[in-house]
């Protein structure tokens, strides 16, 4: 067995925009995160990892960034940055930052020279010619529209996969490659732990740029997963990542199991996880991510997340796991449910996201079970991949007001994992003294970590416990995971199998109650209750009456 502290870890991520605001302008800061170590540690994660918190015009919150080595004044400067460190390290917190070297802002200072056709600079992004109003190719950005954007001056085009104040860098050129493993030990040599990648399976284009034929995305075919992307990232491994004791984390779009082992299989020397999306498209409409969502098929579930497990388990790779972040609605109004079993449902998929094989990761606000909102204009709204395809969908005539796809907005925008914190029950939900950049959840009266805190079967504490359970049990992290009672549509339950012991593990997924009786097959002398998310009543393990989302983990010996 490969023992890793990463593979043993529990991350935290905090979008630090919405996390505490310190100064009262509104926004979360980075002397708001470090008033809040002591409720992280209690809470007992051992990893932060921090949404760009970088210099950055905020086209895309801070993913769009104009310089990689210098602290937005918005979040604060570099003493913040090095104070916040060094109190997590005293706590034995590590901390990993987001890499985001797919694009750069426009405003970066690079893009800036690169708008000269002779600048050294013009090959650092991927200019090519097309007609004036027919771009190169057909390739789509991920928040709509043409990925090419017309420069009038030079006459030619730039790629951008996201928005067009996101311009693509150019990893063909050995520069470019030269000034990321230039910023990467820049950061690494100031301390941190590792880096999360964003969409890191992106940097490799067909730069033959041939139109795309695929149905989902036009283009992607040409550029996720594209045909240098191993070879660049093994070399990144190469020359930084192998050099020190880190945790990598790859966001990687649109990968298979196969596909994807490839990033994480350890003797590739790539990444050590990857964030797939699989999962998330289980609530997908029928045309698309905007369309009416549909329910959850738990047999889905089970498929998904079973053949990245066999996968990466044959390819000794390691996964990490999560349910909601910055851009996904939140995890209860999604795969739970919000209202009645709020409290159970959240620590029913608390339990599954700490008992599959891999390194949990749990979102901002996850752990007091915060919820969706409600936005009542497209004003209230910040999210540019929501505000986009709303102004895209009037523009075509498919719609002409927000009240005619309100709801569906409201169920997907990321808007929904941005809003602020909810501490207390004080104004604003304790995030802030000043007016909101995004306004509170209306829930924070019922919802907040004062209240969390304060009685024992909160979701806070069961998380707390599942964390610990996860350090004092190492079939948690290295234990194999096996499927059982593939069939059962209601039923989500699996074994971890140790050497000496397994976990079983049994939950509800839904609200109706449901029975479940353990396969002859499983063999046991005996069995503990380890963590269950109603009152551990007497009950036999061969036969189980679960009620609405019930969850169980079990010991057996
Ligand atoms: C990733 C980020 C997302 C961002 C996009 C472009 O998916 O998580 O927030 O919009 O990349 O950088
Ligand atoms: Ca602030």
């Amino acid at each position: 067995m490969d023992y890793k502290w990463w593979k043993e870890a529990v991350v935290y991520q905090i979008y630090v925009r919405s996390f505490n605001d310190s100064n009262g302008d509104g926004i979360g800061d980075l002397q708001g995160v470090i008033k809040k170590i002591d409720y992280l540690d209690k809470l007992g994660v051992d990893v932060v990892w921090l949404n760009p918190v970088y210099e950055s015009p905020d086209d895309d919150n801070g993913y769009d960034i104009s310089n990689y080595k210098k602290i937005s004044d918005k979040f604060g400067d570099m003493n913040d940055w090095n104070y916040l460190i060094k109190e997590l390290h005293k706590r034995d917190i590590k901390l990993i930052m987001d890499l985001v070297v797919n694009h750069t802002s426009d405003e970066h200072r690079w893009f800036k020279k690169s708008l000269f056709k002779d600048s050294p600079y013009r090959d650092y992004y991927i200019w090519e010619k097309g007609g004036k109003n027919n771009p190169p190719n057909n390739w789509e950005s991920f928040f709509k529209g043409s990925a090419w954007e017309y420069d009038e001056k030079s006459k030619e085009y730039y790629l951008h996969l996201f928005s067009k104040k996101q311009p693509d860098l150019n990893w063909e050129n050995k520069k470019v490659r030269e000034e990321v493993y230039d910023i990467m030990k820049w950061w690494l040599d100031k301390g941190i732990d590792g880096f999360r990648m964003d969409v890191i399976n992106l940097i490799s284009k067909n730069q033959k740029f041939c139109d795309g034929e695929n149905e989902g995305l036009i283009g992607s075919e040409y550029f996720a997963n594209g045909p240098r992307v191993h070879e660049y990232i093994q070399e990144m491994n190469e020359k930084v990542l192998s050099n020190y004791d880190l945790m990598t984390v790859g966001e990687t779009v649109m990968v298979s199991p196969e596909e994807g082992s490839k990033y994480v299989a350890a003797a590739r020397n790539e990444l050590n996880m990857i964030i797939h999306f699989d999962h998330m498209g289980l609530d997908e409409g029928e045309d698309g991510k905007y369309s009416s969502p549909q329910k959850i098929d738990l047999l889905e579930l089970k498929k998904i997340t079973t053949e990245w497990q066999y996968k990466l388990e044959e390819e000794n790779g390691w996964h990490s796991n999560y349910l909601s972040n910055h851009d996904q609605p939140r995890m209860v109004s999604r795969f739970g449910d919000d209202d009645e079993y709020r409290v159970e449902s959240a620590k029913m998929l608390a339990t599954f996201l700490h008992t599959i094989k891999g390194t949990p990761f749990i979102y901002q606000g996850e752990e007091i079970g915060m919820t969706n909102t409600v936005f009542e204009s497209i004003e209230e709204m910040d999210d540019i991949d929501t505000i986009n395809y709303f102004y895209d969908e009037k523009k075509k005539g498919n719609i002409n007001s927000f009240s005619e796809i309100k709801d569906i907005l409201n169920y997907r925008t990321r808007d929904n994992a941005r809003t602020p914190m909810q501490w207390n029950d004080e104004k604003n939900a304790g995030f802030t003294t000043g007016s909101p950049w995004l306004k509170v959840n209306q829930n924070y009266k019922k919802i907040n970590v004062k209240k969390a805190l304060s009685y024992e079967n909160s979701i806070f504490y069961y998380y707390q416990k599942l964390i610990e359970l996860r350090k004092e049990n190492p079939v948690f992290v290295y234990g194999k995971y096996k499927l059982i009672l593939e069939e059962d549509k209601e039923i989500y339950a699996y074994l971890r199998e140790g050497k000496e012991e397994k976990l079983l593990v049994v939950l509800n997924f839904f609200e109706e109650e449901s029975t479940f009786e353990i396969p002859d097959n499983i063999e046991y002398n005996n069995y503990e209750l380890l963590i269950s998310n109603y009152n551990k009543e007497e009950n036999k393990i061969s036969k189980i009456e679960l009620k609405p989302y019930e969850s169980r983990v079990y010991k057996l010996k």
